[in-house]
């Protein structure tokens, strides 16, 4: 069912890091997004996969994990991303992706649940030492990371009531509590 689908298709920052993630999972992934809606079918979208120690570790550095999180740089050795899809921009398809983007990485991210992974999307990016130490070209414009592997953190969702807090937190097992707004309070 696609409601349920959605339901656990949530924020992972948390992995088992020694869990490898092969090419092959990662082209299967990107399949479904090749697949997706685009903006007059343009299809700009360009996709840099990363499944090695050495790719990673030149990522990894770049990201910023959890802005409400103040007391956390995101995760620690171990529990780290076994594999990164990088979104592009082809520029010399068109000079934006509209929303397509958006649109690939949520096919990316429940084609990653239906295989028992999880990840984040990332727009929180240093891009310029992203696009340096990847060497990157310029007509490729960074446009999001999606952080991959196996989830070792539980995520709980639960409502937010009107003019509460949308800031997701961490109690102290270090669940991650995600607060959503309610149905009726996001129909006009
Ligand atoms: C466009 C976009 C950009 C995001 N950027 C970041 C980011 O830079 N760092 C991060 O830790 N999470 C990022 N997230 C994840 C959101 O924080 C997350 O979706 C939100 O907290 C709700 O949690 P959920 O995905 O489990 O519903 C991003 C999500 C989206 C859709």
């Amino acid at each position: 069912m696609i409601k349920e689908l959605i339901t656990k298709t949530r924020s992972y920052r948390r992995f088992e890091e020694s869990y490898a993630i092969k090419r092959e999972e990662l082209l299967e992934l990107v399949d479904c997004a090749r697949l997706s809606a685009s903006a007059g079918n343009r299809q700009p979208l360009k996709f840099l996969l990363a499944n090695t120690s050495e790719l990673n570790n030149k990522i990894f550095p770049h990201l910023a994990w959890a802005g409400y999180l103040k007391d956390w740089d995101g995760p620690q050795a171990g529990e780290r991303p076994s594999a990164y899809v990088i979104l592009l921009c082809d520029t010399q398809v068109h000079p934006n992706a509209d929303c397509d983007h958006g649109i690939a990485s949520q096919s990316i991210m429940l084609a990653a649940t239906e295989k028992g992974l999880g990840g984040c999307i990332i727009a929180s990016i240093k891009r310029d030492a992203l696009r340096r130490d990847l060497g990157i070209p310029p007509h490729l414009e960074i446009l999001l990371v999606l952080a991959l592997g196996l989830p070792v953190e539980k995520v709980a969702l639960e409502e937010v009531q009107p003019g509460g807090d949308i800031r997701y937190w961490r109690d102290a097992d270090a669940v991650h509590h995600v607060p959503k707004r309610r149905l009726e309070d996001i129909i006009l």
